[in-house]
């Protein structure tokens, strides 16, 4: 069965949400960490690792490749690391797969990184191409267009890379590979992304440097060994943001996630929301972290484009939830990358919120939403749809959990099917419970509450 049909669950609306929970560990950092300490020299330890699939297969990954793994602690170096005698299978993540393909061409021997459907349909060049640059050996299907990818590591050479796709997995896999070039490695980024590489680089040990510049920031890496560390991974802003969002919009709740990761790149969907006028409080607990509360309270339309993009784009599927109960339009733009995710997110968000009675349009670059308030997912139904409406989650675990935000945000007896719920095990298998731990209403398919 594919990510596409496993699973239904029934959400239903006239709960609010209250109470303190965490979410999983952050699951670009999770990824991140495991590739370092599979290269760092000696023993790490990463607690708090993301509990979902993605992050699973990176582990398998680095196992496969030779690290060794108990509990929370891996063992890793250079010279421990060895051809893995099978492919990779990277299931549905995109980004263990460019990173990996970062690691792989820093690696002197075979690596063949595969996935699923959805992962296979993905583009590869942005992370092949710079690759290639470095005298990377890579391959793949359509002329390296697209997964699997068959890469044959080593003797590379640093270089300057000015990435066309604004993409922190792309500038991740660069430094991973320029970790073992001659000379030195530059990324410029001429729109900022997350910067967990860095931050994970610059913990391990390695020659980095971050500049900012009128043109830009620029990150230079040098070949070197990495020393072992220890991490706690804080929790992941991406799935506080579903939590997040239901507490914006679900009359009468009050929603604190504790100890989020708010670091650089990462915090934009709280900006946005502070411009629909959102009831937010932020606690920071270190320079990069923060205990965010979210109460209901009435939400306005707002525009969300430009430089700010890529900081949000994980959270646009559920800020058009958020858009679409607010009162006037909001429009999403410069956001085409969406249609490049785990499924083409503008149209799939498009099409299911459709579904639920939202007025809005698609356009190539993004998502014109016109809200109605908080009665937008009022459906216009009658008989059988009454009660009981059916979405899809199109395989994709942030359409999954939007769509359920958007169901919790329904009327009293009014419930919502999302079928391929099982999604979201990709990246939070625990989702459903923790919205029942919040006091929300959740069901078994068919089963209506
Ligand atoms: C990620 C970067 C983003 C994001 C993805 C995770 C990362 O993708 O959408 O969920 O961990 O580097 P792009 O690098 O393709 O923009």
């Amino acid at each position: 069965m594919t990510l596409l049909e496993r699973g239904e669950t029934t959400f239903s609306g006239g709960r609010a949400l209250r109470g303190q929970v965490r979410v999983p560990g952050d699951k670009s950092i999770s990824h991140r960490a495991l590739l370092l300490a599979a290269l760092a020299e000696g023993r790490s330890v990463v607690r708090g690792l993301s509990t979902g699939e993605d992050v699973a297969r990176t582990r398998a990954a680095v196992a496969l490749l030779g690290a060794g793994l108990e509990g929370d602690a891996i063992e890793g170096g250079r010279s421990r690391l060895r051809e893995a005698d099978e492919p990779i299978d990277l299931g549905n993540s995109g980004t263990a797969m460019r990173l990996l393909a970062g690691l792989a061409a820093s690696l002197p021997f075979l690596s063949v990184l595969y996935g699923d459907e959805s992962l296979r349909r993905r583009p590869m060049l942005r992370v092949v191409d710079p690759l290639w640059a470095m005298g990377a050996a890579i391959d793949g299907r359509e002329g390296g267009r697209l997964a699997p990818l068959a890469v044959r590591g080593g003797g590379l050479i640093g270089r300057e890379h000015r990435p066309q796709a604004a993409s922190a997995q792309v500038k991740g896999a660069i430094l991973l590979a320029g970790l073992a070039a001659a000379g030195e490695t530059v990324v410029y980024e001429a729109l900022a992304t997350r910067r967990h590489s860095e931050e994970l680089l610059a913990l391990a040990g390695a020659e980095l440097t971050t500049e900012e510049s009128p043109d830009g920031y620029a990150v230079r890496v040098r070949a070197g060994s990495l020393r072992p560390f220890e991490l706690d991974v804080p929790g992941d802003p991406s799935q506080a943001a579903f939590l997040l969002v239901a507490g914006c919009v679900v009359p009468g709740s009050d929603v604190t996630v504790e100890n989020v990761y708010v670091g650089p790149g990462r915090a934009g969907f709280l900006a946005v929301l502070d411009r629909m006028g959102a009831d937010l409080e932020i606690v920071p607990r270190s320079p990069t972290t923060a205990d965010v509360r979210a109460r209901h309270r009435p939400l306005r339309g707002t525009e969300v484009g430009g430089t700010e993009v890529p900081g949000v784009i994980d959270e646009i599927p559920v800020l058009a939830v958020a858009a679409a109960l607010a009162e006037g339009t909001t429009v999403f733009s410069g956001a085409a990358e969406l249609r490049a995710k785990e499924s083409d997110r503008i149209a799939t968000m498009a099409s299911e919120l459709g579904k639920l009675g939202v007025s809005l349009e698609e356009r190539p670059d993004g998502l014109v939403v016109h809200g109605a308030g908080a009665g937008a997912l009022e459906p216009a139904r009658s008989g059988a749809l009454r009660r009981l409406r059916a979405v899809v989650s199109h395989g994709d675990h942030r359409v999954a959990m939007s769509l359920a935000v958007a169901a919790l945000a329904g009327t009293e007896g009014d419930a919502v099917t999302v079928s391929g719920f099982a999604a979201v095990d990709t990246s939070w298998p625990g989702f459903a419970s923790v919205i029942e731990q919040l006091g929300g209403a959740t069901a078994p398919a068919g089963a209506a509450t």
